[in-house]
């Protein structure tokens, strides 16, 4: 059918023609925000997922429903090895510049202004990668100490302050969040629990890696308290059927019943397969329907392309050992996987493959789901081990 028309969207970050069944997900997100906004009891969220679940498009609806609505929401993508107060810096800094849109500068906005000032300059000596911002000038003893968890504190604080006169929320959307250092996103949970403490309308709504939760466990106790930790999945029958019909059937196209059939066994549901199947499916059929034969079709050139890119740009920043550590992993099949039979299908201890599987956690490759147990973070992964080192 018509490459011009077609609908799907697979990408990183990529709205998809429907998102679906992340309806109620949106809704309890909207509801936290809200209450946080009117200084009511409410814990925001933190989405949880797999390689390719969607945790980005959904941040992303999350967020822009938000400003709809008024909120000063600000984005942030914490990559790796950037220092987290060289991330906030600049758009906490936004988030001061909307709160004022249009407005005469408020007692409170310009001591958040000067807190930032003070911020930036004391942690500069510590983080290197901070660039420091102008609009200001720090006022002593205001979020200067040079200590990142008394600092943050202070300016989170003075930042909501700023919000709350201007009677809204500044919300931090942070992507990715699994790769702030620990210590940082220590300091960054213990200023959100004393904003929270005190009401004020500022918070955070992140997205990451399964290792987050235990990176937030240990970085502090109380943030199942302050959080709520919700897992994004990949999508149930019903969502992943409308994920691949409605987009269709907007463009007046349909599929045969056994293709949606085929489509659903290869892709198990999951938001960005069942994109790249969409989209292929749509091209190779040459009308509607979309038949079986179109969708074994796209299986064969979907997973050549996935081993091409999604799965191979993954491999390629691995070391030997550790794609080796992978391979043993894959044999036992999608997982979660005892570590010890790993390293036993390796024939080592499990002390001494410890620092390969440490290296493949911080890359963001397996994580593990309980403790002993290791599992891919990217899913489908384990097949496509065995494509490439049968
Ligand atoms: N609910 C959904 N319904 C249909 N398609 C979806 C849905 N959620 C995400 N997608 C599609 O899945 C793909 C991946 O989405 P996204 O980039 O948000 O995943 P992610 O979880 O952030 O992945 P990563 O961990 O790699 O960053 C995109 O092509 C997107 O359009
Ligand atoms: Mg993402």
């Amino acid at each position: 059918m018509d490459p011009r028309k077609n609908p799907y969207a697979p990408g990183a970050g990529t709205p998809p023609p429907e998102l679906a069944g992340r309806d109620e997900l949106i809704e309890r997100a909207a509801i936290a925000l809200d209450r946080i906004r009117t200084a009511r009891a409410a814990r925001s969220l933190i989405l949880h997922g797999l390689r390719g679940v969607g945790k980005t498009v959904l941040l992303n609806r999350i967020e822009s429903e938000a400003e709809a609505r008024g909120f000063a929401g600000v984005r942030v993508e914490a990559p790796e090895e950037r220092s987290l107060p060289a991330l906030l810096i600049p758009v906490l800094r936004v988030a001061l510049l909307r709160l004022d849109r249009g407005k005469r500068i408020r007692a409170n906005l310009a001591r958040a202004g000067r807190a930032l000032a003070g911020f930036a300059k004391a942690l500069k000596v510590k983080y290197k990668d901070i660039e420091v911002s102008t609009d200001f000038e720090p006022e002593r003893g205001l979020a200067d100490s040079g200590d990142l968890d008394t600092d943050l504190s202070d300016l989170l604080a003075a930042v909501g302050t700023a919000a709350r006169e201007y009677h809204t929320a500044v919300v931090l959307f942070v992507d990715e969040l699994q790769y702030v250092p620990e210590d940082q996103l220590a300091s960054l949970i213990r200023a959100l629990h004393s904003t929270s403490q005190r009401q004020l309308p500022i918070t955070m709504l992140a997205a990451g890696l399964p290792q987050l939760i235990g990176q937030m466990g240990r970085a502090k106790s109380y943030a199942e308290r302050l959080f709520e930790f919700v897992e994004i999945d990949r999508l149930n029958e019903g969502a992943a059927r409308a994920a691949l019909i409605v987009p269709a059937r907007k463009e007046g196209a349909r599929f045969d019943e056994n293709a949606i059939e085929e489509i659903l066994s290869q892709t198990q549901g999951y938001p960005y397969f069942l994109q790249e199947w969409g989209r292929h499916s749509w091209n190779i059929a040459e009308s509607s329907p979309i038949l079986p034969a179109h969708a074994r079709r796209a299986t064969k050139l979907a997973l050549a392309e996935l081993d091409a890119g999604f799965f191979r740009v993954r491999f390629d920043r691995l070391t030997p050992t550790e794609k080796r550590y992978l391979r043993a992993m894959a044999e036992f099949g999608p997982g979660p996987h005892r570590s010890g039979d790993i390293a036993e299908g390796l024939g080592k201890k499990v002390t001494s493959v410890a620092p390969v599987r440490n290296e493949l956690i911080a890359k963001g490759m397996i994580y593990s789901p309980a403790h002993g147990d290791t599992a891919f973070t990217v899913p489908l992964f384990d097949g496509f081990m065995k494509r490439i080192t049968p």
